[in-house]
């Protein structure tokens, strides 16, 4: 026969409020001796069950977003990056950038961690359950590419439209044909001033035209991306090389 303890801890369970059946003891506990009144206990309960569910929801959305990696703005070494203005990018954090629907341009050659910044935003985005996207310019234009030949365009684009923070990696590695170019114009007009689009891109924006295969289309692009923006332009060494090219300098001496 169970008593109405034992049936509470099954309706916790039921109900999946893990915390308060790990602390329901203690609080109960609380409550005999005196320490604390049933209202505190009920109140600090249900606080430790929300933190947990807001935990948990910041951990899933950070996994939706599709990340390459974990990397937050503690793992990037700014020392290395000297033309890097740290607090430019530390303020990144504070998301001002997303209340006003500004864009950010992260250009400059392999390995020099625009990646690595981009996610870092994209995490502190996704942290606070502002929706957010990571995705290769490359694989964008593939699904936007079978979106259309499948008649979901549209549907297609308001998806990628209504994520709070959109990053377009890559931009530029590959050429794009002008059906491809055609459909990142679309994306990036049904984005433009509503939601904050982060690229990162290893092609300085004077030639943007060959990444686009079209001049009009790269400017029509690059009008809306830059009009309300932050273009952080990266000149330095790859991180990715620094140790073998550290240790051939010093083989050198
Ligand atoms: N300054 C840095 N401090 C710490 N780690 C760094 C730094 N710069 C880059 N990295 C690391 O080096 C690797 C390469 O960086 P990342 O992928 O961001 O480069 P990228 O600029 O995007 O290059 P690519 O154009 O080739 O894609 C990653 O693991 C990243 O975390
Ligand atoms: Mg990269």
């Amino acid at each position: 026969m169970q008593n109405n303890y034992n049936k509470l801890i099954n309706n916790l369970d039921e109900l999946k409020l893990e915390q308060f059946k790990i602390n329901i003891d203690n609080y109960l506990n609380f409550i005999n001796e005196g320490s604390k009144s049933v209202i505190d206990a009920l109140y600090e309960l249900t606080r430790l069950e929300l933190n947990n569910k807001n935990e948990r929801a910041k951990i899933a959305n950070v996994k939706v977003a599709n990340f390459p990696f974990i990397k937050t703005f503690d793992d990037y070494d700014f020392d290395f990056q000297p033309s890097i203005n740290k607090n430019q990018i530390i303020d990144f954090k504070y998301l001002r950038f997303l209340e006003n629907k500004e864009n950010i341009l992260l250009i400059g050659p392999p390995g020099v961690g625009k990646s690595h910044l981009a996610t870092s935003i994209g995490i502190e985005a996704a942290t606070v359950r502002q929706i957010t996207y990571f995705i290769n310019c490359h694989d964008l234009v593939l699904q936007l590419k079978r979106a259309h030949l499948e008649n979901r365009l549209e549907q297609k684009l308001k998806t990628y439209a209504k994520y709070k923070v959109l990053i377009i990696d890559e931009v530029g590695y590959l050429p794009l044909d002008i059906e491809s170019s055609n459909l990142l114009f679309q994306l990036i007009t049904k984005r433009y001033e509503k939601n904050s689009t982060i690229i990162t891109t290893n092609k300085p924006l004077s030639r943007w035209g060959e990444i686009f295969g079209d001049n009009v289309i790269a400017n029509a692009i690059l009008d809306r991306l830059l009009h309300h923006s932050h273009v952080i332009n990266i000149n330095g060494r790859s991180y990715r090389t620094k140790d073998i090219i550290d240790s051939s300098d010093t083989n050198k001496n």
